[in-house]
């Protein structure tokens, strides 16, 4: 059964509990999408927001840290209730000791990579990591469209997790909506987010069921 993972970078901040709301009602993780404007062009939000969140959240929360130096702020994710915390491959010099580091603070631990970067990057680190994070757009910005290359990467991802026997889950990220979900859980996605799929509903638990 796939789960769904809002991103509440399309949630309305103005009317933040309400979207939590949503998301504890009907999905089953919150993705949170932390940006520095330095590994990528934009700037989301930080820990104030985060933390608002985690004090109403009732599902497990998913933080995608798009930032360089991603190990300077683990123990801090930790300390805010994050259940899984994911970093780009792009943006760690020593990935194992990021991942062991993120065990070591008591959450999951997920390699997140770009479009560009062939999937054959992270088998080395696969036996390291509980989740990948593949990105079907490129990560900063929501509401971008879905590429289609993504199912290929999916089910060679899958292939190899499967060929090595390993409970690894593939997440994947940017322009998932009721259109593609079917295919791309068909492809071995286990987890998928959704940021405009959802809040830019005019019915957002329909967007989650529809999507399921
Ligand atoms: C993009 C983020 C995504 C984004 C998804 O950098 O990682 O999580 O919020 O938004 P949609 O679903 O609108 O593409
Ligand atoms: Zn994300």
């Amino acid at each position: 059964m796939v789960q769904i993972a809002p991103s509440m970078l399309s949630a309305d901040f103005l009317h933040l509990e309400h979207d939590v709301e949503t998301v504890n009602s009907h999905a089953d993780l919150f993705h949170l999408d932390i940006m520095d404007g330095v590994f990528v062009p934009n700037i989301s939000y930080g820990f104030p927001v985060v933390e608002a969140i985690a004090s109403k959240a009732a599902r497990p929360m998913d933080a995608h840290l798009m930032i360089v130096h991603p190990e300077k702020y683990v123990e801090r994710f930790a300390k805010t209730g994050i259940a899984m915390l994911s970093a780009h491959l792009e943006a760690m010099e020593a990935p194992l000791s990021v991942m062991g580091l993120i065990h070591s603070c008591g959450m999951k631990a997920g390699i997140a990579f770009n479009p560009d970067v062939p999937v054959e990057r992270v088998f080395p680190y696969l036996e390291s990591c509980d989740f990948v994070l593949v990105m079907s757009v490129f990560a900063g910005f929501g509401g971008q469209k879905f590429i289609e290359t993504t199912y290929e990467r999916v089910r060679t991802l899958k292939m190899e997790i499967l060929r090595r026997g390993l409970d690894v889950k593939i997440e994947v990220d940017g322009g998932v909506s009721p259109v593609n979900a079917a295919a791309l859980a068909e492809a071995g996605a286990d987890i998928l987010v959704a940021g405009s799929a959802v809040f830019k509903a005019s019915d957002p638990a329909a967007a989650v069921a529809a999507m399921r």
